[in-house]
């Protein structure tokens, strides 16, 4: 069964409580928080204010997935603000290794997104020290976006190299998810699914949840 992280970016902003509540009263996993600075990526979303409220909304795990550069500046702000995950994009990171340490010694787990251009081969040799892999499915920046095809010969790679190493690393993918195209995801190898537009768009978000749960 994968684990199900509604992104939060497709939500109604004008009523997000009632947004929260179907999220807590569904099967959903995580609440997936997308933070971006118009700097990594061309869109500019929310920060740790606004995940704040978020954390005080519900108990469900925090994804946060940062689309910031130099986010060792702000890892602390996210940690007290609640984030539970934080993934930081390989792109965005000289000293990964130094990031991912600095987020686990906040006492948070942590991840490593790639954006689509980038080889899962540029993982190995820092599988060993993270959660979570993000493998974006889409050009981060935006939701509602196409799934990129060629994401799934990437998570076949990116499971071989996890499961020859005997690690516990899930891999998340973001971008494009729908109820067509989770089930070739899972196939794949995929852990969790990242889903904005399938979730909020759709007629019965909870149903929507519940069907990506029974894949
Ligand atoms: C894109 C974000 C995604 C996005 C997914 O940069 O990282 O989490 O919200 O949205 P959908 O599922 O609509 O592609
Ligand atoms: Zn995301």
């Amino acid at each position: 069964m994968p684990i199900v992280a509604p992104s939060l970016l497709s939500a109604n902003f004008l009523n997000l409580e009632a947004d929260c509540n179907m999220l807590n009263e569904s099967e959903a996993d995580w609440y997936h928080l997308d933070v971006m600075d118009g700097r990594f990526v061309p869109n500019i979303s929310f920060g740790p204010m606004i995940i704040d409220f978020f954390r005080k909304a519900t108990t469900k795990i925090c994804d946060v997935h940062l689309m910031i550069v130099e986010p060792e500046k702000y890892a602390e702000q996210f940690k007290n603000a609640g984030a539970d995950i934080l993934t930081v994009h390989i792109e965005a990171c000289h000293h990964l290794h130094r990031n991912i340490q600095q987020i686990k010694s906040l006492g948070m787990k942590a991840g490593v997104a790639v954006n689509p251009h980038t080889p899962v081969s540029l993982l190995s040799d820092i599988l060993h020290d993270i959660d979570l892999v993000c493998l974006m499915s889409v050009n981060p920046g935006f939701g509602g976006q196409k799934f990129i095809p060629h994401t799934l010969e990437k998570i076949k790679q990116l499971r071989k190299i996890i499961d020859e190493k005997s690690l516990k690393v899930q891999i998340e993918i973001d971008g494009g998810v729908t109820l067509e195209n989770a089930a070739s995801i899972i196939a794949a190898g995929a852990d969790v699914l990242v889903a904005g537009n399938t979730v909020f768009k759709s007629a019965n978000p909870k149903e929507t949840i519940a069907k990506l749960k029974a894949l």
